[in-house]
């Protein structure tokens, strides 16, 4: 069986669905700080197979022994964790008490069950404000522009001390690009409290109506349309490259992926492609930089292909096609509650 954290979440939820297609047993453990219990059954709608729930925290040691003690772990990923850029430089303590407190809870609770192998939900954030895209896994970790960034540099820290200090510990470190996109199904999708920050759902809710128009941030960054450049990928590779990097927590040690396409493409570039591929205009205007913004960044995706096989399959057209087939879900969801 395998525990994932913050499985109710966005990205816990698809990796749920990929992990029980592939046949696994899957337990969830995730507070619904962030998501919804309704998830559960959709994952199950979806996957046709049964999940395990605990409603809980990742910090709660005692919830977390019963759970070891009353399945057979194999593997744990853990995702569950806060993850607004904006809100860790408001409330750093928070990201700090449930990022790194969290990992240590778990890691000491994995310790005491002898369950050792790890994947861990990363940033592409922990390269730091300094480095050069594309980013490659060789390179050291930087300076964070958030405590929220720096929260995962730190957890990475931990775990890599941890296999110092034991080396049958194997830890998968998954450095996530900008996951976007939804099942394609319509099911499971990405949840934002009040008004997204990020720009995917919210080019979604403007193409809705929900939101007036789309404020792009900054026109003068030293890209080629002068706005940022980011490496987007669907949410469902994403997954997917969770289900193929747990083959290599076989093979004891610090394991670094980075999971991303490998390509950049603008801020401006995906409102077109949006429009392209809805056909429904998406108002929008440039307004200043936002703050702690980088001008553009994106992977180097050849380790995870040479030693995972992993390659996302998606298109830029995928993305836009499933964010909207899940916007509209959402939006009958919330007209029926
Ligand atoms: P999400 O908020 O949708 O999912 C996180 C889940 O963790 C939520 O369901 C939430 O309820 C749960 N959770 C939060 N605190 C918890 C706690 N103390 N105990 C138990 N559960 C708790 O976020 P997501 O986008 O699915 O992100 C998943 C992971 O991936 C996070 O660790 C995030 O930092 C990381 N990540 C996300 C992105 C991104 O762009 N979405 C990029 C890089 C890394
Ligand atoms: N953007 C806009 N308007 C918006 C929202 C975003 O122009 O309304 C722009 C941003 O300025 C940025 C780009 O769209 O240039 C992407 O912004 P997102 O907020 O979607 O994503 P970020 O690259 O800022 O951050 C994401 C995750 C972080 C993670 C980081 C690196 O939110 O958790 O990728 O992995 F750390």
């Amino acid at each position: 069986m395998i525990l994932l954290t913050g499985g109710t979440g966005y990205i816990g939820s698809h990796i749920a669905v990929e992990l029980l297609q592939a046949g696994n047993e899957v337990a969830i453990l995730d507070d619904l700080s962030n998501s919804d219990k309704s998830v559960i059954e959709r994952i199950q709608h979806i996957a046709q197979r049964n999940v395990i729930f605990y409603h809980g925290d990742v910090r709660d040691s005692s919830l977390l022994a019963s759970i070891f003690q009353d399945h057979h772990i194999e593997s744990v990923i853990h995702c569950a964790g806060l993850k607004a850029v904006g809100h860790s430089v408001k409330d750093p303590l928070a990201y700090y008490d449930v990022n790194v407190y969290g990992s240590i809870c778990l890691c000491s609770a994995m310790q005491k069950a002898g369950v050792k192998r790890l994947l861990f939900s990363s940033s592409a954030t922990v390269y730091g404000i300094e480095a050069e895209p594309p980013y490659v896994e060789t390179m050291a970790r930087g300076v964070s522009s958030s405590p929220y960034g720096t929260s995962k540099g730190m957890v990475e820290k931990l775990l890599e001390d941890l296999f110092a200090s034991d080396p049958q510990w194997s830890v998968g470190i998954l450095r996530y690009f900008n996951p976007i996109g939804a099942h394609p199904s319509g099911y499971i999708g990405e949840l934002p409290q009040g008004t997204p920050n990020n720009l995917m759902p919210y080019i979604s809710q403007v193409a809705a109506g929900v939101l007036p128009e789309l404020l792009i941030y900054g026109d003068d960054y030293a890209t080629d349309d002068g706005t940022c450049v980011r490496d987007y990928l669907h949410v469902v590779d994403l997954a997917i490259g969770h289900r193929v990097a747990l083959t290599v927590l076989e093979e004891p040690g610090v394991h670094r992926y980075n999971l991303g396409t490998g390509s950049g493409i603008s801020v401006k570039q995906m409102v077109d492609a949006f429009v392209a591929s809805i056909g429904v205009e998406v108002p929008y205007r440039y307004a200043p930089r936002r703050e702690g913004d980088l001008a553009a960044f994106w992977a180097s995706a050849s380790k995870a292909e040479r030693d995972l096989g992993w390659q996302p399959g998606k298109t830029l057209e995928d993305m836009m096609v499933d964010t909207w087939r899940w916007q509209q879900f959402s939006n009958k969801a919330q007209q029926s509650s």
